[in-house]
């Protein structure tokens, strides 16, 4: 497996420093159909994912592919429009890429969001759910031969992949504003499938709550890094076998922008008291 080397690292965070006039305080990561938050940006400059050095470019529905700097509720963030899947061909450490590189920045918090199909019976479609904590059976991590000449120690401790003060404060947020917010673990699968109904029943028998293609590599690396996290699902569909009907890719879509209001509200909130 091919690894980025330090110094492309490096070159990524010099040629946004060129374009970027602040130090972003978080990297929000938008997923599928929740890309619109990046347009609420005040002072917002745009990046195509192409002009940026060692950036790939996103292939997804819904994942505009670039990088949106400026300020949300009054403080300097970076927003990814679209992110980079496993299952668009991209290695762990692809997928990974941008968290480091907006720690160079000098981001300290990532909001890392997603659509997911919901695993728990409990949940409902349209439900933001908060990440507590992840499992990936499926993947090495985005670590897995990481040149650390450059930065790091191996080993780390993941005992909090998603920091406690932030999920406490989200759930206050939410139950201010009289917004639904489940709890749960999300369970990463590589897609671009959906998962079987067995896959399903057997996510669900290990412990999972919610089930996605992306986040976990994200997340490894965020922590890696010392970023603070929080991890924001959006339900956009009951996962394979609960409900009597196909999975498709449009209802993920659609629900982004149904969920559009409370999950902005929630963010900005939380950008806004957090940061
Ligand atoms: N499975 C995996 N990823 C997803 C799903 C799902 O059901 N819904 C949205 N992303």
């Amino acid at each position: 497996m091919a690894n980025f080397k330090p110094q492309e690292y490096h070159e990524s965070a010099e040629f946004l420093k060129s374009k970027i006039p602040f130090v972003p305080e978080a990297l929000l990561i938008l997923g599928s159909g929740l890309g619109f938050l990046a347009d609420e940006l005040e002072n917002a400059i745009t990046i195509p994912y192409g002009e940026i050095p060692h950036f790939k470019n996103s292939t997804a529905p819904g994942h505009k592919g670039r990088l949106v700097a400026g300020k949300l509720s009054g403080k300097n963030v970076l927003a990814m429009q679209g992110r980079f899947h496993i299952y668009e061909g991209y290695s762990p450490e692809e997928a990974a890429y941008p968290v480091r590189v907006a720690s160079l920045l000098g981001a300290g918090s990532a909001i890392i969001t997603c659509a997911c199909g919901g695993v728990n019976k409990d949940y409902n479609v349209g439900d933001l759910a908060l990440l507590t904590d992840y499992v990936n059976l499926t993947h090495p991590g985005p670590l897995v031969g990481f040149d650390i000449s450059g930065f790091d120690a191996r080993f780390f401790d993941m005992g909090s992949a998603y920091d406690k003060n932030y999920r406490a404060l989200a759930k206050t947020i939410a139950e201010e504003k009289g917004i639904t917010l489940r709890e749960g673990v999300y369970f990463y699968m590589p897609g671009p499938q959906f998962e079987t109904p067995a896959e399903i029943r057997a996510i669900r028998a290990l412990g999972g709550d919610l089930v996605g293609m992306s986040v976990v590599h994200e997340t490894i690396m965020a922590r890696r890094c010392n970023m603070r996290t929080l991890g924001l699902g959006l339900v956009t569909n009951m996962a394979a076998g609960i409900l009597d009907a196909p999975l498709t890719e449009d209802e993920v879509l659609v629900e982004g922008q149904k969920a559009a209001k409370k999950f902005s509200e929630l963010i900005k909130t939380f950008v806004s008291t957090a940061l």
